[in-house]
């Protein structure tokens, strides 16, 4: 590593030293933080890469950049029975993590100091690297992918992200005006804070750095955080897309999705999805992933992170997806609903929904894949039930769907099978969509 290389790691070490990131209480448990346990659950990144329902059990996860812990507690909380590892640059840092861990009462976990490009002086393999809001701190993107995809495990999933540079260029450009200024030549505490509040306050309302990048929330005395988070980030660099799939290409490394991925469709942003101009109805099945992010990025550049998980590339173990599955898989198919909705709150509020006729709406609990609430006729919903105590072969629910409506409400003939059978079909292949349930082959 040259000279230029291990002082910036050391700065951007020293940073967190001082100043140990999230500073979110200890005590704060995320229990009920669905969409953050539906996130850090292998299960789900596992299902969208294999279409199979992993086991957390046994499993080895590493968070890579821990910071003070509490992303470590949200995969311990998600994860149950895992091993969870946490690494962080900064001392300080990961004996906050211990605490934190320690305090929950996790004991299945251990805290290095250790740098990612170290990793693999740990002599483990991880079946789910975690890489929060750290891979645009470092100086070679594609040496951290590299060093973490060698101690991923074959089958083994990364989830990463990057800066987007054009969501964030007011950030990008607030910096190397303060680099200009001097005030990023070592880590930026008090003095360089005051200066920098200072500067933008006195600038005119109208001029556009200003604009873009400011308001008077930054002058507060606890806006500290966040200025070292954005304007005053040592290390910060931005990507595009294109910037994010080149460094996947040349860590060897497969794209699998966006953790948002609802929130990246292109098709989105028109207003009449259903209706595109003839050249994007022509185009746009034609384009590859990359392209449709890209598209997504320079259209409507509102998400701060490129955030994705990544893998091995794949060894010819790509699936059918659900909406081509023919009548044999359906046959054989098993149905499990995402752990994150198996709480018994979850069922509690389905139960009252069923026997007050009233829409289940899953996407209370778990919002992030849904752009809009999805609502569950309650009798549909009862199909669901038998879920909670654990996966269901998918005939069991056809036969649950006839004894819940044997009849025909128009007709009042009774429903034929092959009726219940396609009706569960439209119903379970609408949920797996946002991964409520998920459906195995
Ligand atoms: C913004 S914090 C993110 C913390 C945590 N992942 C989260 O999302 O809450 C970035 C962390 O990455 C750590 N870090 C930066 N470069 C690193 C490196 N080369 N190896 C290990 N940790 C590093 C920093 O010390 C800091 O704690």
């Amino acid at each position: 590593m040259d000279n230029q290389v291990s002082e910036l790691i050391e700065k951007i070490r020293q940073q967190f030293e001082n100043s140990p990131y999230p500073r979110i209480p200890l005590e704060k448990s995320p229990k009920d933080d669905f969409n953050a346990l539906y996130i850090h659950n292998l299960i789900t990144s596992y299902y969208l890469r294999y279409q199979k329902v992993a086991d957390t059990a046994g499993k080895v996860i590493l968070d890579a950049g821990c910071g003070s812990g509490y992303k470590s507690l949200v995969l311990a909380e998600a994860n149950p029975g895992a091993r969870i590892v946490g690494i962080d640059l900064s001392e300080e840092s990961v004996k906050l993590a211990r605490q934190r861990l320690q305090h929950h009462k996790f004991e299945n976990v251990e805290f290095h100091a250790l740098s990612i490009y170290d990793l693999p002086e740990l002599g483990l393999e991880f079946d789910y690297i975690n890489n929060d809001e750290v891979l645009y701190l470092l100086p070679d993107v594609v040496a951290g992918l590299q060093a973490m995809k060698s101690v991923l495990k074959p089958q083994g999933i990364i989830r990463t992200n990057l800066h987007s540079a054009i969501q964030r260029s007011g950030y990008f450009r607030a910096q190397e005006l303060f680099k200009m200024m001097g005030l990023m030549e070592s880590n930026p505490e008090e003095m360089e804070i005051g200066v920098a509040i200072e500067t933008m306050k006195s600038l005119k309302d109208g001029v556009e750095l200003k604009a873009r990048a400011w308001n008077v929330s930054y002058e507060a005395p606890d806006a500290k955080e966040t200025l070292l988070s954005n304007h005053l980030l040592v290390g910060d660099r931005g990507y595009t897309i294109p910037e994010m799939f080149a460094a996947l290409q040349a860590a060897d490394l497969e794209f699998v999705s966006m953790v948002y991925w609802r929130h990246w469709d292109v098709t989105d942003l028109f207003q009449d999805p259903d209706n595109l101009p003839a050249f994007w109805a022509m185009s746009l099945p034609e384009v590859s992933v990359e392209e449709r992010l890209h598209l997504y990025e320079l259209l409507h550049p509102v998400h701060r992170l490129l955030d994705f998980w990544c893998a091995h590339p794949s060894q010819g173990d790509s699936f059918v997806a659900v909406d081509q599955w023919e009548r044999s898989d359906w046959e054989g198919a098993k149905v499990h609903l995402h752990p994150q909705l198996k709480s018994p709150k979850v069922r509690e509020d389905l139960i009252e929904c069923i026997t007050k006729q009233k829409p289940f709406g899953s996407s209370s609990y778990v919002t992030i894949p849904a752009m809009a609430p999805v609502e569950i006729d309650s009798t549909l919903a009862a199909c669901l039930l038998p879920l909670w105590e654990g996966a269901q072969p998918f005939r069991s629910i056809v036969e649950r769907w006839l004894k819940i409506r044997p009849l025909d409400l128009v007709s009042l003939e009774p429903v034929s099978e092959e009726t219940a059978f396609e009706e569960m079909k439209k119903f379970l292949t609408k949920l797996q969509v946002f991964l409520y349930v998920l459906l195995e082959r």
